[in-house]
């Protein structure tokens, strides 16, 4: 974000030191990477005041051989404490959920801060389908610029990868690799986080999850109507209601600026109704309301 230029931004921890220590760090490198973006690191909200966009990253993340969803009742403490805080110093910001369980924390920023829907989304689609776009092109030894995927649903076991719409340069790739190639890199984009945290042992994956946010927020503050799959609180749409799970929105200033429909089989329709099932069995046990 700091090397995009075109905003201020505040790191905040709870942990003393680590914050300032990580902003001095990239402000340095600023001369060599040519940016004249203000970064400071601090623990006190005061600071983020009246920020546009709020990423919010607070929590633990998993150890190998965890699910996301065993983060939920650690991360919903953690959660409702930030949200409110964000809320009380910056009432008009944008919020960009990532904490896992993402959906349903997402659910949880929006029921604690009373934001409009538009106002809270969360990160995963992109994070998702850049993954799903990556094997394809490995594996069909294409440019990642021809490849366009489409992954929506729960960010967790119960995402929904859509190979019909998933595409080279307009070529769906149902027409490109066989059924059994395609499963297979299915699996492996579900299975995309699990994977990292297997190698890192830990942590888990940190680069494509911050090129994702940088994304979606360069879509927020350029205005760019970008298109992007977001965990958004769905009210009706593809027949689901009281639930956030991911679909392609339109991103700009004023965050998601319109909820893309997409026409699904109705094995598809059935497979995001079974993925927004999971997410509202998690958000019950945070007993909002
Ligand atoms: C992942 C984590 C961020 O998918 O959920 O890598």
């Amino acid at each position: 974000m700091a090397e995009r230029g075109y905003a201020d931004i505040v790191l905040m921890d709870i942990i003393e030191g680590l914050p300032q220590g990580k902003a001095l760090d990239i402000a340095e490198s600023a001369p060599i990477l040519n940016f004249d973006t203000h970064i400071i690191g601090t623990n006190s909200y005061q600071e983020t005041a009246n920020s546009d966009v709020v990423i919010i990253t607070s929590g633990t993340g998993r150890k190998p051989g965890m699910t996301r969803d065993e983060l939920l009742l650690t991360n919903m403490k953690i959660i409702t404490e930030v949200t409110h805080n964000v809320v009380n110093h910056s009432p008009n910001g944008i919020i960009i959920m990532v904490t896992n369980p993402v959906d349903a924390m997402t659910h949880l920023a929006i029921h604690t801060s009373q934001f409009p829907r538009n106002r809270v989304f969360g990160l995963s689609g992109v994070l998702d389908s850049t993954r799903f776009s990556s094997f394809i092109a490995t594996e069909l030894n294409v440019s990642v610029k021809d490849v366009s995927a489409c992954v929506l649903g729960q960010h967790g076991r119960n995402m929904v990868v859509i190979p019909r719409l998933s595409t080279v340069s307009g070529t769906p790739i149902t027409k490109l690799l066989p059924q059994e190639t395609i499963n297979r890199l299915v699996a492996r984009t579900i299975g995309g986080g699990e994977e990292i945290v297997g190698l890192l042992k830990t942590g888990s994956a940190f680069y494509t999850p911050s090129a994702a946010i940088a994304q979606m927020v360069d879509a927020v503050i350029l205005d760019k109507k970008e298109i992007l799959p977001c965990a958004t609180y769905l009210q009706g749409e593809y027949g689901i209601k009281d639930t956030v799970i991911s679909v392609p929105v339109k991103l700009g200033k004023s965050g998601i600026e319109q909820i893309i429909e997409l026409e699904l089989t109705p094995e598809e329709k059935q497979a995001l109704a079974t993925s927004a099932k999971a997410v509202q069995e998690l958000v019950k046990t945070v007993k909002l309301g």
